[in-house]
Formats: C-alpha cells, sequence, structure tokens
C-alpha cells in the first residue's frame, strides 16, 4: 500500500438540526485497499458517504483527493475524478433496462466531451462512443448481466438490481468505488455472488473500495481495514483482528444481534 492516501477526510462534522450525524471524524484511505465503515443504525455512515461525495456539505472539516481539496465540489464533479457511488437503496431508472441503465452512468462525460471534441478533432465524438460502447458491454460481460440486458430493470430480482446499479458506478469507470450496503436484502446465494464480483473489481480494475455492510463476518472476510462510527463518532480504526479485539467496538455492539 502506497503511503499517500487517495483520500483524506479531516475533522468531518455534520448536523441535521439537533442531530450531530458526524462529529470531527477523520479518515484516510489508500490506493488499492478495501475498507469497510461499520456502526449500528444512525451512526453516520451514510452521512461520511454523502460528504465523501458531494452530496452533502459539512458543516466542517475538508475533504482531499490525491491531495487536492475538494470540499467545496459538487457531487457531478467528483465524479468526473473517478468517485463512483452505489446507493444503500437501489435508485435507477426502474422503467428503463438494464442497459439504458448502465449507460445512465455515462451520460456526464459525453457533455463534456462532445463539447472538447467539437473544438478539437471531429472523429473523437465518433471514438468516444464507440469506447463507451466497449466500456458498456464490458461492464455487463464483468458483472454477468448479458442474459437481462434488455429487461427493465423493476422486473428482476433485487439481487440483480444492485447487480445493475453497481455496473452503473463501474460505467463511470471509477478509481474509488463507494458502496452504500450493497449486499442488503440479499439471500446468502446473492451475496455469495456480490462478494465475488467485489472481489473481481479490486483485482482486476485495481479500484480502491470503500464500502458499509451490516454483516460483520463478510466484513472482516473482505476487508483490509475497517472504520468504527458509533453515534457520529470515528470510535476505531484498523485491522479487521485489531477491531475484533478493540473493547470500545465490544461495547458498541453490546446488545446488538450479530457479534463482532
Ligand atoms: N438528510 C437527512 N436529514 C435529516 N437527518 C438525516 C439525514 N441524513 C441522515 N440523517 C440523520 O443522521 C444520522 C445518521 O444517519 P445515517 O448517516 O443515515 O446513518 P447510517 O447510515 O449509519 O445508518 C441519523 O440520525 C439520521 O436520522
Ligand atoms: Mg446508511
Amino acid at each position: 500500500m502506497s503511503d499517500q492516501p487517495i483520500l483524506r477526510a479531516e475533522e468531518i462534522s455534520l448536523s441535521f438540526g439537533g442531530i450531530q450525524a458526524l462529529d470531527a471524524v477523520g479518515l484516510d484511505v489508500f490506493p488499492g485497499e478495501i475498507l469497510a465503515i461499520i456502526g449500528p443504525n444512525g451512526a453516520g455512515k451514510t452521512s461520511l458517504l454523502n460528504c465523501i461525495n458531494g452530496l452533502y456539505r459539512p458543516n466542517s472539516g475538508r475533504i482531499f483527493y490525491h491531495n487536492q481539496n475538494i470540499t467545496g465540489l459538487k457531487a457531478y464533479q467528483r465524479a468526473r475524478l473517478r468517485i463512483g457511488r452505489t446507493f444503500q437503496h437501489v435508485e435507477l431508472f426502474a422503467g428503463m433496462t438494464v442497459l439504458d441503465n448502465i449507460k445512465s452512468g455515462r451520460v456526464m462525460d459525453i457533455k463534456t466531451n462532445f463539447l472538447g471534441a467539437f473544438f478539437h478533432v471531429g472523429k473523437s465524438v465518433k471514438e468516444e462512443m464507440r469506447h463507451r460502447r466497449d466500456l458498456e458491454e464490458s461492464v455487463i460481460d464483468f458483472l454477468d448481466l448479458n442474459h437481462v440486458r434488455e429487461q427493465p430493470v423493476a422486473t428482476l430480482p433485487h439481487g440483480i438490481q444492485k447487480r445493475v446499479d453497481l455496473g452503473r458506478a463501474l460505467a463511470m469507470k471509477p478509481e474509488l468505488l463507494l458502496l452504500d450496503e450493497p449486499m442488503a436484502g440479499m439471500n446468502i446465494e446473492e451475496k455469495e455472488d456480490m462478494a465475488s464480483f467485489f472481489l473481481d473489481i479490486h483485482r482486476d480494475l485495481g479500484t480502491t473500495i470503500v464500502w458499509i455492510e451490516h454483516d460483520l463476518s463478510t466484513v472482516m472476510n473482505l476487508s483490509d481495514r475497517i472504520c468504527v462510527l458509533n453515534f457520529g463518532v470515528r470510535i476505531a480504526l484498523g485491522t479487521p483482528d485489531e477491531i475484533r479485539k478493540d473493547p470500545g467496538v465490544i461495547e458498541a455492539y453490546l446488545g446488538q444481534e450479530e457479534g463482532v
């Protein structure tokens, strides 16, 4: 692992009315790692991802991406920097096909490239279109979605919809991929499929992954490091072994259904 973080969240605080969703949370993410964010419901996990990708603006704190201060950038500008994102609740275009949903991940790029191409070389639009089509096809192949490519996503099982959501994020060629509970609501078989796609993405595409997940044994198996939030505070950060033994983490999870 490189010692320069790809992403640095510095003292991120965020409140909603009287609720302190995040309280001076800091986090460094290193290139090529798989880092999980865990914590009880309402701990601030989704809020932290939203601050990283620009959906939420923190009340204080700064976000750096490759040492560049991106705190003031909007979500679409961060997406262009190749910070990709999936959502806790599937937010696809339900009536559109799998292929069209995956294409929608790249919409923002075409505008910029179109203008750039208009002013520079005529044929690069065509090249860009071909490049995009190849990319979309490779995402479909990669996630094994060929058999459902022309189906409206609303007709597909939940597990496949989550995979399409992942495909849409992959179509942006993310360098940093933020996944909010990619396995939520899945049965065991779907979870196993998602875990293997997840590892393929990491291994074959070299993508750095930050993910939120509730299933602790899956988190422990798949992650290099784990960040634990509780009531908006980062209470621990470390390897799975360190987290397993951490007294503060054990206490936070006492009374929860799942043990650590
Ligand atoms: N858009 C919002 N408006 C109001 N409160 C919010 C909003 N987003 C999150 N919160 C509150 O912030 C806290 C943290 O929420 P969240 O980040 O969704 O937690 P988690 O993902 O860990 O379950 C919760 O108390 C939640 O109700
Ligand atoms: Mg959440």
